[in-house]
Order: structure tokens, then sequence, then C-alpha cells
């Protein structure tokens, strides 16, 4: 299937207050062409707290960037003091929330359950959840990565129907290569999205995991996402580090087989 258009998100994590954020979009939006737009869905994920101002400039300058969260908590709303909710993400023309990342796992002993709540969540608010999975450099070593793997789609994606489970985008993020300058290598990412392709098809059909989007998250940059995105099933890139600068995650976007 080659009919996937790809996907480049920029995870901006805790970085950039909202004046940052709207120097970063322009930035941003004076690199990239409108033919870029064509070939990619190009998407920032900004903190919370930049999320109205990034709506705004990208709405009154007609940019075709297009808005990420972070996070989503699973109720609509209520007494979950420090927490934002879906409907509130979609009100502000988010259309891609990342769920179940692994600093969110790391930090905040987030479950695949809670990735599965959060996901059901965002779905209900029609914009489409990213879903993280990924190993350690331990799980790694003992030749664990397809078993992690395989535990964390199952529980994350626990209980979504065929049509849900269509409209979710997978990020393969091995964990030792989040922020740590080591990437998996494209034959390694490319076997991991195979196998996170397969096992789709096992979790909905053929016809649903060949249209689903999975992307390659780990130290991507504008040197290796060209090989990474030579992979069969790899749809696209989370980017951190390097989505912090317009001129690197614009080179990364403008990548070329
Ligand atoms: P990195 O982060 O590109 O800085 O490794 C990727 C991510 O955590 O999504």
């Amino acid at each position: 299937m080659t009919d996937r258009k790809d996907l480049i998100v920029g995870n901006w994590k805790m970085n950039a207050t909202h004046l940052d954020a709207i120097q970063m979009i322009q930035k941003l939006h004076y690199r990239l062409e409108v033919e870029d737009y064509d070939r990619v869905d190009v998407v920032v994920a900004p903190p919370f707290t930049a999320l109205r101002s990034a709506q705004t400039v990208i709405e009154a300058d007609h940019m075709l960037i297009e808005l990420g969260a972070q996070n989503a908590h699973w109720e609509e709303s209520g007494a979950y003091t420090g927490e934002v909710s879906a409907p509130m993400l979609a009100k502000l023309a988010v259309g891609y929330v990342i769920v179940g990342h692994s600093e969110r796992r790391q930090h905040f002993e987030e479950t695949d359950q809670d990735a599965n709540r959060r996901a059901r969540a965002v779905l209900a608010n029609e914009m489409t959840p990213i879903v993280c999975v990924g190993e350690t450099l331990e799980e790694r070593e003992e030749a664990r990565a397809e078993e992690v793997g395989l535990s964390q789609l199952k529980g994350s994606l626990a209980r979504f129907d065929v049509t849900q489970l269509g409209s979710i985008v997978i990020a393969y993020e091995p964990v030792w290569a989040i922020g740590t300058g080591r990437t998996a290598s494209p034959d390694d990412a490319g076997e991991m999205a195979s196998f996170i392709r397969e096992r789709l098809v096992d979790l909905g059909n053929s016809e649903v995991a060949a249209s689903m989007r999975i992307l390659y998250g780990g130290s991507v940059n504008a040197g290796n996402v060209k090989d990474l995105m030579a992979k069969k099933h790899i749809d696209g890139a989370l980017v951190g580090g390097a989505s912090l600068d317009p001129d690197k995650f614009a080179a990364i976007v403008r990548y070329r087989l």
C-alpha cells in the first residue's frame, strides 16, 4: 500500500513559551512550500500553554501546519486538578494528540490502560491519537522488543473496533533512541514497523492495517530521515529535539527519497 500520506510531527515536549511558539511556527511556515504539504502532513505539538497562540497564528495566516497536543485526560471535565481534556483541545483546532509517550510512562507511571483511555477520548472528540510504543535498551538487549511492542499495542488499542483503529496513528519509539542521539538503524526500525503492521492485521484486518500510518521516533534528524522513510512500513516521524529548530524541522519535512 503506498497511498498512506507521510506524517511528520514535532513533539516540542516541555519547551517554548507561547511567544516562542508564535515565532517558531512563523519560521517553519516560511521555510515550507505549499507543495511540501501535498506530500506530508505537518504537525507541531507545543505545550498546552502555547496552543491558543499557535492556533491564532496558524488561522490568521492561513497556514497549512496542523496542531497537535502532547497529552489529554480521558474525562471530559471535572475535579482533575492540573489536567486538560480532549474537548478543550478539540476547541483549539487540535487535530492530533500524542498518547502513551515513553516519557509519560517513565516519569508519570502511565500504563497502556491510560493510553487506551486517552486515545478513546481523543477519538470521541474527532482528533487523531498518536499511540506511542517502544522498548527500553534492556528489553532490546534481551531480544524482547517485539514482545514488549506487542503487549503495549494490545493494551493501548484494547477494545477499539476496526473503524476506530483505522483512525489511529502508531509511533514506534524505542526508548533508548529518544533524545540520546542514538537512532535505531533503518533496518531495525523498518522491521519493527513491519512487525507492528502485521499485528495491526491481527487486531483489525488487513485493509485497516494497510491504511494506518506508522511513525518512527527517536533522534530523527535531517541526516537520517531519508533512510528511515525509505522503509516500506514507516510513514512518517515523531521528532523531538530537532523539531525545536524550524530550520532543522523544515529540512526533515522536506526530505526526498
Ligand atoms: P527525540 O524525541 O527526537 O528528541 O529523540 C522523540 C520523541 O520523544 O518523540
